[in-house]
């Protein structure tokens, strides 16, 4: 964890999601279940990760970054 967190200080992407993990690492099934639409993260500041929930924009407004979701369309 020590390692992760020195990595995380030396510039990493992930600040706190699932640190425990070596690797963070998702799958979505598609087909006839999936949603219409569905917004996924990228900036790793999501309360509802691997969903979106917003916080992308409040991660934008404090440091000038311009991250979105990724939006997956059925
Ligand atoms: Fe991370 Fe929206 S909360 S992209």
């Amino acid at each position: 964890v020590a390692v992760r967190a020195e990595a995380a200080a030396g510039g990493g992407i992930n600040p706190a999601i699932r640190k425990e993990e070596d690797k963070v690492v998702d799958t979505v099934l598609t087909g006839e279940l999936a949603k219409p639409l569905t917004a996924y993260c990228r900036c790793w500041r999501s309360g509802t990760f691997p969903l979106c929930d917003g916080a992308h924009a409040k991660h934008n407004k404090a440091t000038g970054d311009n991250v979105g979701p990724l939006l997956v369309k059925k």
